[in-house]
């Protein structure tokens, strides 16, 4: 079965073909970065229109790169939600419309259901239950993962994420968007420890987050003044350090709690080498295992909701209440049974700006209406 995947949640368009015999078949990005960068951060409009720009040329790439004509798809996934209400719009419109064109199945994709199981794509790919940390631009999130839908939230930050916290501190050191691989570039020349800033909720005793407060300090301490380039970069060091010791105590609290023994660590801050560095130097000591998206599908990209909709699909389930059963003629939220989808008529669809991942119904769970 391909399952041709679209995202378009933020400022990425990632168009993937994942195989469930074969595997990836193929896979394509742009990134708005170089777009949004003078603006500090994502402008939606701006995004929106680019992703309108890129799905369809994207999408040709990837069947092309595949050597799989358009006929030869067996469903479409794309991102529902969380993200950017017009960017995910045109990724639903055109696989709504991709989906029905081709009388196939259309399956909305939790975004973080996509970047949580986008491990499971790797040579090392995890076995379920595990605990989860997604750390991406929005969310900072543990989550109990007994099996595909199967998720418990365990803690969640009470304000900043901690992508969040990287890119307005970059903001705050005159660094690039996105402020994660601009801090940890920076701070590979640093040392931390000459600034002290705050970890946040470390012994708050819970799994909770919060990383405003770690922002402030990083903007005093800049208009303090940083007396010279040295002072930059231990101040990246040290907010790097910061973040990363908070992530890393949570996560082991959580292991602990749960009584699980692996950790999936996933969404764009995964990418962070000191993160990866740590968890990896905690497996032997506290007798875990840590597990990794690779590197290119640590950001938002296509293959993980191909990969998502894939398994949503094999396992008979809805990703989300409504879109394909609409797309199947069917009464939104009555049916779980995606597969029968005939793809004869199209209701419309819908996306999710603000959705909650553990709303997710498991498979052979009938979807909630919201
Ligand atoms: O998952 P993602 O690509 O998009 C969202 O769904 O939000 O995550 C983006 C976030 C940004 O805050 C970015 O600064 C952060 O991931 N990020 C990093 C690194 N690469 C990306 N943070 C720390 N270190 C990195 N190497
Ligand atoms: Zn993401």
């Amino acid at each position: 079965m391909r399952v041709l995947g679209i995202e378009t949640s933020c400022d990425e368009t990632g168009i993937a073909l994942y195989c469930t015999e074969r595997g990836l078949l193929g896979q394509a990005l742009h990134t708005q970065i170089a777009m949004h960068e003078r603006y500090g951060g994502v402008v939606p409009e701006l995004a929106s229109r680019d992703h309108i720009r890129r799905v369809v040329p994207l999408v040709e790439q990837v069947l092309e790169q595949a050597g799989v004509a358009v006929a030869e798809i067996d469903a479409v996934a794309y991102t529902e939600g969380p993200g950017l209400a017009g960017a995910l719009l045109v990724g639903a419109g055109v696989g709504a419309a991709m989906a029905f064109a081709l009388g196939v199945p259309a399956i909305g994709v939790h975004h973080l259901e996509g970047h949580l199981l986008s491990p499971l794509l790797s040579a090392d790919a995890p076995a379920f239950p595990f605990v989860a940390l997604l750390v991406s631009g929005g969310h900072t999130q543990l989550m109990d993962v007994a099996g595909i839908g199967r998720y418990r939230l365990l803690g969640d930050t009470l304000d900043d994420a901690a992508g969040e916290a990287f890119d307005k501190s970059a903001q705050s050191l005159g660094l690039g968007y996105p402020g994660g691989p601009a801090i940890a570039r920076l701070a590979a020349l640093g040392r931390p420890g000459r600034y002290r800033l705050p970890r946040p909720m470390l012994h708050s005793g819970d799994l909770e987050f919060s990383f405003s407060g770690l922002k402030t300090a990083v903007a005093h301490a800049v208009r303090d003044g940083l007396s010279d380039e040295q002072a930059r970069a231990d101040l990246a060091a040290e907010v790097e350090a910061a973040i990363v010791e908070v992530l890393v105590a949570k996560s082991l609290r959580a292991l602990r709690d749960t009584g699980r023994t692996r950790l999936v660590v996933a969404g764009g801050v995964s990418a962070n080498l000191r993160l990866r560095e740590r968890l990896a130097a905690e497996q032997a000591r506290a007798g875990i295992r840590v597990h990794f998206p690779e590197l290119a599908l640590c950001s938002d990209n296509g293959a993980m909701i191909a990969f998502a909709g894939a398994l949503r699909l094999q396992a008979g389930t809805l990703a989300a209440p409504g879109v394909p059963q609409a797309a199947a003629g069917g009464t939104p939220g009555t049916s779980s049974d995606t597969a029968s989808n005939s793809g004869k008529s199209i209701d419309g669809f819908r996306v999710r700006p603000r959705w909650s991942l553990d709303e997710l119904p498991a498979p052979g769970q009938c979807p909630q209406e919201d």
